[in-house]
């Protein structure tokens, strides 16, 4: 085994202060207990996490957006937003949205989309985050595949959602845009809203019922809806103790944003359902204006993920020495963190650096460091309590220690996904060695049980921590016409994780230039989205195929690596 450092448990009281005591003691139904529908019966998240915190909680006064950019600072307190989230859903109903219906949300981070969401949910739809810089076609797939009746947006967005292409959208309403620019399917967020009563009782639900569904890339095929239930929030509740220890007193700050799970789990719902305010800074990232943040509010727990950790100790150590810094415990998610990284944060802020994984099929964090054990730097440690993390063959037989294999969960906690949307056979596959819930994930666990990452066993890609599906970015670059086959793979890059490479045929008749090179990469970036065009493009004669014609990803990988290709029988010649 390869040599690691060992950082001592972090200074201070915890949440939970012992790991085996607390899971030897613990049980799902403890969390339970902690909402008010474990003794009425009724659920909706929106009550627990917002009216909740007005009604029962006297927190009404307190702050549950902090929205801020460089120009301008929103304070929501919790009974605004109960009142907000209660004229959306009124909005809703008003217009024939019904419990179950799929309503979208297509909006940069501002305390707008986190109203929506809420409203949403209250009114006891299924919300469909989308990330914010999404183009025409990534927002037309979701939208067709999960046959949306509704989507809230803004001015700067509606020309990417194209509702003749998409027969079930009903209505598309708009924030921020004149009255004299809506189209007739148009609404005025501002209009409808102003005119809704602010009177509403969330529609009750049980804990199975959806909540929302939040598409994710796969290696192949179209990107898959993850419909997640509200009683994520148990799975919610519990780890924002025990893996975010967010305690009394504490400012969280999660930087990801709301169109992905991290976003939806920790930087709109969880703090929330602690009663605290979520934080939101929009705008670009830069170093100062990130630690200008950390110091304005104060931030004691702070999430955030490997490529931003990466870009602050590249902005160096002298960027964090101006201000003034309360951090007690930080967090990372969506791919490995360098230990180099977790070492450069003992300098910098004198704090570990805490691992947590999860996907979004997963909800909410399964495996993690802990403030109160020991990191051994490298390792991601161990399943939250109350969850059961094994190390699985591919005939879910668990393996022993310090044998590499698939990272595995027992199915079966608060927060995992119920389906894929309309596709009870992609489900299927996680669950294939049931009870063993799949990752995707190579992973071993040590002799003393801390879990290993060791990488995707299939092909999806983590770039800057977002996770990219290589079939999507390859079918939209054959759609081009000089293209005649691509493959496409992760190359490793020291900021981002990796980087999208993509290796092309041309078509006949086509020659390779920096215009046409130039010119693909814009035709993936304004077809999909930014961060799924590709940083290099390669141009081959042809590609590596299997004899049924499927591009072998691998090969190229190991030949963009330098490394041994590996097994070629099912190679076509
Ligand atoms: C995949 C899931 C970004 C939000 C959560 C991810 C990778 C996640 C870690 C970690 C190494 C990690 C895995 C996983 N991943 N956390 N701590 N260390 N890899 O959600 O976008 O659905 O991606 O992210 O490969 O399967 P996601």
């Amino acid at each position: 085994m390869e040599q690691y450092e060992v950082l001592p448990p972090s200074p201070g009281k915890h949440n939970m202060d012992n790991y085996d005591e607390y899971c030897k003691n613990f049980t799902w139904e403890s969390v339970e207990k902690e909402f008010s529908w474990y003794t009425t019966g009724k659920v909706n998240i929106a009550y627990e996490a917002i009216d909740r915190m007005v009604d029962e909680k006297g927190k009404g006064n307190d702050p549950a957006i902090l929205y801020s950019d460089t120009e301008k600072e929103v304070t929501v307190t919790f009974a605004d937003m109960k009142e907000q989230s209660a004229k959306f859903a009124n909005v809703l109903t008003k217009l024939g949205i019904k419990k179950g219906d799929r309503v979208f949300l297509f909006i940069p981070r501002s305390p707008e989309m986190l109203i929506s969401f809420a409203g949403i949910v209250k009114a006891g739809a299924i919300a469909g985050p989308l990330f914010e810089a999404f183009m025409e076609e990534a927002v037309k797939d979701r939208l067709v595949d999960s046959e949306a009746v509704a989507i809230v947006t803004t001015a700067g967005q509606k020309s990417r959602i194209k509702k003749d292409e998409i027969p079930s959208l009903k209505h598309v309403i708009v924030i921020g845009d004149e009255e004299a620019n809506l189209a007739p399917y148009e609404l005025s967020y501002e209009k409808l809203m102003a005119e809704a009563s602010a009177d509403f009782t969330p529609v009750w639900l049980t804990k199975d019922d959806p909540m929302f569904l939040l598409y994710t890339s796969g290696s192949t095929g179209k990107p898959k809806g993850v419909l997640h239930t509200h009683e994520i929030m148990t799975g919610i509740y519990h780890t924002m103790r025990i893996s975010q220890d967010v305690q009394d007193g504490d400012v969280f700050w999660c930087t990801a944003d709301p169109g992905w799970i991290t976003g939806v789990s920790y930087s709109v719902w969880g703090p929330w359902l602690v009663g605290k305010a979520t934080i939101i800074r929009g705008g670009r990232f830069s170093a100062d204006d990130w630690y200008a943040t950390l110091e304005k509010y104060g931030v004691t727990n702070w999430y955030s993920a490997p490529t931003a950790f990466r870009m602050l100790a590249a902005a160096g150590d002298d960027a964090v020495k101006k201000y003034n810094l309360k951090l007690r415990h930080i967090t990372s998610v969506g791919e490995p963190l360098n230990p180099e990284v977790i070492m450069w944060a003992m300098k910098v802020f004198n704090v570990r650096i805490h691992e947590t994984f999860f996907m979004t099929e997963t909800g909410v964090n399964m495996i993690c460091c802990y403030p109160c054990a020991p990191i051994r730097v490298g390792s991601m440690f161990k399943a939250i309590p109350g969850v059961e993390a094994a190390i699985t063959d591919d005939d879910g037989n668990v393996l022993p220690p310090l044998q590499m294999g698939n990272l595995s969960l027992k199915k079966g906690w608060p927060g995992m996904m119920k389906e894929i949307w309309k596709n009870p056979e992609k489900y299927n596959e996680y669950f294939k060695n049931e009870p063993w819930y799949i990752s995707g994930d190579q992973a071993y666990m040590d002799a003393d049980g801390y879990i290993w990452f060791q990488g995707r066993n299939d092909d999806v890609i983590k770039t800057a921590g977002e996770r990219v599906g290589p079939f999507e970015v390859e079918s939209k670059l054959v759609e081009h016409p000089a293209v005649a086959e691509a493959g496409v793979i992760g190359k490793p890059d020291e900021v981002r994780g990796n980087i999208i490479k993509a290796f092309i045929a041309l078509a006949p008749g086509y020659t390779w230039s920096d215009e046409l090179d130039k010119e693909l990469k814009q035709f993936v970036k304004l077809g999909l989205a930014a961060h799924a065009a590709p940083k290099e493009i390669e141009v081959r004669d042809k590609l590596p195929k299997t004899r049924s014609g499927k591009i072998m990803r691998r090969v190229l990988k190991a030949q963009e690596m330098g490394l041994p290709v590996g097994d070629l029988s099912t190679m076509d010649d």
